[in-house]
């Protein structure tokens, strides 16, 4: 397996709504891996934020990865929007749907990466059965629906479990890994509360892509901050 990697993608969420395609821009010149989109439905999580017509004034300001979690129910019905919209991977929350298994398959014919998202009170157990079938298994450390929230440290054991169930059965990035073969880490993001105190504990329980939103905003230097959240 190769080297670990850390991503940092900053949520937009915590920037400016009314200069979003400005905010891409920082974002991307900043030196985040990616653009991290929050999309709720007022349903699934009690907060209504942004929608695909904002997803593409984001996608005409920036060519970084857009990494799109939707906190809505029926996700399956959103994915075409999104994918127009301009969406790189699209992050949805198992339950959210009873339709997992079509929702990441569908995700996954429109070309694009699927992500699949568990809120903190989830159990592991619900997780290894769609190892080899997404591209990223997002692990809540807060109750979706809000930026500036504490971090949830009962999370942690879940990012460990996840991580070393990877391992054992030799998953990584696009299936299992075969003898001679060396494919990337297996994607396991955490989302919220990630600061400079949290985000190595995540990282050191086998997370290695890092979500931050009110942290990263409140910083004086955005790219100094990325930078910090990396190390
Ligand atoms: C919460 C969202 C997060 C949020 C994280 O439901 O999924 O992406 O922006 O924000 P912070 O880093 O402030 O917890
Ligand atoms: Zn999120």
């Amino acid at each position: 397996m190769q080297k670990t990697t850390i991503a940092i993608y900053p949520s937009i969420l915590s920037g400016d709504f009314g200069a979003l395609a400005a905010e891409a821009k920082r974002i991307e010149a900043a030196g985040a891996d990616a653009i991290h989109i929050d999309i709720m439905d007022g349903h699934f999580v009690p907060n209504l934020t942004l929608g695909p017509r904002a997803v593409l004034a984001i996608r005409k300001a920036t060519s970084l990865f857009l990494d799109v979690h939707i906190m809505i129910y029926n996700p399956y019905d959103f994915v075409e929007a999104f994918v127009s919209a301009g969406a790189d991977r699209i992050t949805f929350h198992f339950e959210a749907t009873e339709d997992v298994d079509d929702t990441l398959q569908f995700i996954r014919r429109c070309g694009k990466q699927a992500g699949l998202a568990f809120r903190p009170e989830t159990s592991f157990s619900m997780i290894p059965k769609y190892l080899e079938k997404c591209d990223l298994i997002l692990l809540m450390t807060v109750s979706p629906g809000f930026g500036g929230q504490n971090f949830m440290p009962e999370v942690v054991e879940k990012i460990r479990l996840t991580r070393e169930y990877c391992d054992r059965h030799g998953i990584g990035q696009g299936g299992i890994i075969k003898k001679g073969m060396t494919l990337a880490p297996f994607d396991i993001q955490v989302d919220g509360g990630i600061n400079r105190e949290t985000a190595p504990i995540c990282v050191q329980a086998g997370a290695n892509i890092l979500v931050s939103g009110s942290y990263l905003f409140h910083q004086p230097d955005l790219k100094r901050a990325i930078e910090g959240l990396r190390q």
